[in-house]
């Protein structure tokens, strides 16, 4: 592995890390909630500054990690990582007192395989949480040194003004800020864990590495945690900044030494875990779609679908404010301010607080099976729009409250048999696709549709792709079959039970199980072997037989399992659903061309004699024929009797369902058999018989 350049990032520790791979996955997120919430610091209370919030929706005065796990969606683009992530709003304090927020849309998350013990990366466990930084700081602090005397602590917080015409350095405080790209602020945690305490109140579960973002965790927090890193881009140039104001954050701070930054987990920990053991060690450029478990749910409309939510706590956080949110007195250091600078004093009177209902992940909007029918409208798909015009062209409509159940009354008011819905909240009907657009032109997934604008529980569609709604039931499209319904040469019989209060299996004859059965494959298995009947249960067993079992019918409903196997297109039972019974259930098959097993009577010339014993079974020794003799798997009375034709011999016999044997005069002890043991069908077609054990039958030319 080597470092190698990595855009962003490569500016950011370039001058921080010495060595190490750049191992790490970079997750967007967008922004959940802006205002005076802080779970960490203040758990239960408005907190005494403004946060930007990125992460699960349910973030909240008091959050748990379950509240978190429960969120409905992220803002950030990992849906299975409902953590949240905060940092304090960057405010521009005008030359005539008020305060403008500034634009900023959320943040990057950076997760990085660091550390020289970076091999035992440790996932983050439930309800654990941390903070970094120090809102009171307003100076450089260069004797409070990490592990080791390894660095200072202060390095923790640094700023990075991007600017088109000059290239600044990193620098730990905020000092440039004319800056036409942005300014950001970037700050890292603490990377080794005590192993014991989710939280305490001082942070002290948690220190940094010996050179913060890279080296080794102090004995007295020895485990290994993945390394954290935000990045913040405020839009400082959307500012105007002419009356000569000033940049603060949000607890009064004109300096950025207070940045801080905070981190409370709600990872679902079957995602976390093989994340950091398959990507936090390799260098993918950071790319999430790199990452099998983390691309599994990386969505590309995190921000549209879990937009910001509406600020919990009455009070105006963003436009132009007449004082920052809270008690705040603006220290510009270079000592430290105090808590009393950002706590407001007894006797204060709090904002009033709006309700919240927590969000569960059942109301994650989910996509629709095609074909399914709801309301009247059946969902066919997802269109591609068209090059130069539109998909459904009839008519259209743009409304932020979309819900697809909108558009269909739309449509239908307009009398036409299409409804698209695309981009969250767009509206198209007609009665055909236009030339260019297909159903399945594009795909609709969870992972690149928009929720309906006016129902987060549905999709609406997306970019340039609309999901489209007919008036007409589907035509097509698999169904359960009915009694009677024919798939090839088989007919349905029906579903049938096990009944295992009498002995053995509904259907006996032979079976098998794996994972790969479907009807298809068992009723070949089956009729391979000449049975009437085949049933497949439970999704992964096959039987044959040639009669049901007496105490199992075929009337039976819980034929539902699907099969484990999958059919191909032209398979048959394609038009069926893919159902094999169920528990103690199965779905039942008769072949139509199935033909008992039966003695052939004659083959050309060659008359049948019926069963004989060969002569060693009988008192006598050796064959019953000693012509000639050959053996086949795919032996049938055909091919034998052919064979001895060839020989110029007057009689053939077929033994053992394999066995072909031919003479002009039976042997002594060649006699008739009666026993019935001439029972074995033959390897090449199951319904001649050929012979048994010891036992043949016989053909003689007449
Ligand atoms: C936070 O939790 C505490 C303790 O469970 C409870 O007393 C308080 O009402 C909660 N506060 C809010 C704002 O939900
Ligand atoms: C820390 O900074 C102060 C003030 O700039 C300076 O006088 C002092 O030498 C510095 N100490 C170290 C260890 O660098
Ligand atoms: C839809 O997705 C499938 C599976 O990812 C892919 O094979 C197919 O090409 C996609 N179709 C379109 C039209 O994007
Ligand atoms: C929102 O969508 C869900 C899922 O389609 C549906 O069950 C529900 O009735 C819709 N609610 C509204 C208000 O449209
Ligand atoms: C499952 O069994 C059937 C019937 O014997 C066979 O055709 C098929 O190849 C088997 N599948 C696997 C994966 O072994
Ligand atoms: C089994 O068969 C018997 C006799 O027909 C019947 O009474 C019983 O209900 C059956 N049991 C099950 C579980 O199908
Ligand atoms: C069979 O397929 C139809 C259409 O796709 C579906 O509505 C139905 O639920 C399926 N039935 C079963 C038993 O899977």
């Amino acid at each position: 592995m080597h470092r190698t350049a990595l855009g962003k990032l490569a500016i950011v520790f370039a001058a921080l890390s010495g060595n190490g791979v750049d191992a790490f996955w970079r997750m967007n997120c967008g922004v959940i909630q802006t205002g005076r919430i802080d779970p960490i610091v203040t758990p239960g209370e408005i907190s005494s500054h403004v946060h930007k919030i990125a992460g699960g929706y349910n973030i909240g005065f008091n959050s748990s990690y379950e509240d978190m796990t429960n969120s409905k969606c992220t803002s950030c683009e990992i849906g299975a990582d409902k953590s949240a992530y905060w940092t304090p709003q960057l405010y521009y304090r005008h030359a005539n007192g008020k305060f403008q927020d500034v634009p900023n849309s959320g943040m990057t998350v950076y997760y990085l395989g660091r550390g020289d013990n970076r091999d035992n990366i440790q996932p983050f466990p439930a309800g654990f949480r941390m903070l970094s930084g120090n809102a009171l700081a307003r100076s450089y602090d260069n004797t409070t040194m990490t592990y080791n005397n390894g660095r200072p602590v202060a390095d923790r917080v640094s700023f990075n003004c991007l600017d088109s015409t000059t290239q600044y350095p990193e620098t730990p405080s905020m000092i440039h800020t004319k800056c036409s790209n942005g300014l950001r602020a970037q700050i890292q945690f603490q990377s080794c864990w005590n192993g014991v305490d989710l939280y305490k109140r001082d942070n002290s579960h948690v220190a940094y590495m010996s050179t913060i973002d890279n080296g080794v965790c102090p004995p007295s927090h020895p485990v290994q945690l993945v390394h954290l890193f935000f990045e913040v881009l405020y839009g400082v140039a959307q500012i105007d900044t002419t009356d000569g104001g000033q940049f603060m954050f949000a607890y009064g701070d004109p300096t950025g030494f207070g940045f801080h930054g905070d981190f409370l987990n709600g990872w679902d920990p079957t995602v976390l875990a093989p994340a950091l053991k398959q990507c936090a060690n390799v260098d993918n450029a950071g790319q999430i779609s790199a990452c099998a478990p983390l691309a599994a749910s990386d969505s590309s409309q995190y921000s549209y679908n879990c937009a910001e939510r509406p600020s919990l706590i009455n009070e105006p956080v963003v436009g132009m404010l007449d004082k920052l949110p809270g008690c705040i007195n603006i220290t510009p250091g270079p000592s430290d301010a105090s808590v009393s600078d950002i706590t407001c004093g007894p006797g204060t009177t709090s904002p009033s607080v709006n309700p919240f209902t927590l969000s569960n992940p059942s109301q994650a909007a989910v996509m629709p099976q095609v074909n399914a029918r709801t309301n009247g409208w059946t969902y066919m798909g997802c269109a591609n729009e068209p090059s130069g015009q539109r998909a459904l062209a009839a008519f259209s409509y743009t409304n932020n409250g979309m819900t697809t159940a909108m558009c269909q009354a739309y449509c239908a008011s307009k009398s036409q048999s299409l409804a698209g819905v695309e981009y969250g909240s767009e509206c198209y009907c007609g009665n055909a696709l236009s030339s260019g657009s297909s159903l399945g032109g594009a795909n609709c997934t969870t992972l690149n549709s928009m929720v309906c604008a006016g129902n987060s529980t549905e999709f609406c569609g997306g970019p340039a792709r609309l999901q489209v709604f007919g008036a007409t039931a589907p035509s097509t499209g698999p169904s359960v079959p009915a009694v009677g319904a024919v798939a090839g040469d088989f007919v349905y019989a029906g579903c049938a039970n096990e009944n295992f209060t009498t002995p053995n299996r509904a259907l006996s004859g032979a079976s098998y199980s794996n994972n790969t059965v479907t009807n298809e494959q068992c009723g070949a298995y089956c009729s391979a072997l000449n049975f009437q009947y085949f049933g497949t249960e439970y999704g992964t067993e096959c039987y044959c037989g040639n009669s049901l079992k007496g105490g199992s019918t075929l009337s039976q409903t819980g034929c539902s399992m699907a099969c484990s196997g999958s059919l191909s297109s032209n398979s048959p039972f394609a038009q069926y659903n893919n159902t094999c019974g169920g528990s103690n259930r199965l779905s039942v098959w008769k072949n139509s061309k199935y033909q008992a097993t039966a003695v052939v009577p004659s083959v050309g010339s060659y008359v049948s004699q019926g069963c004989y014993y060969e002569a060693s079974a009988n008192g006598g020794s050796g064959r019953a024929l000693t012509g000639a003799s050959f053996s086949s798997s795919s032996m049938t009375v055909e091919s034998c009797v052919s064979f001895c034709a060839g020989k110029n011999m007057g009689l053939a016999a077929v033994e053992y369902s394999a066995e072909c044997y031919c003479g002009t005069v039976l042997q002594t002890g060649a006699s008739p058999a009666t026993d019935g043991l001439c029972n074995m069908a033959c390897g090449g077609n199951k319904q001649e018989y050929c012979g048994g054990s010891n036992r043949l039958n016989v053909y003689k030319s007449s």
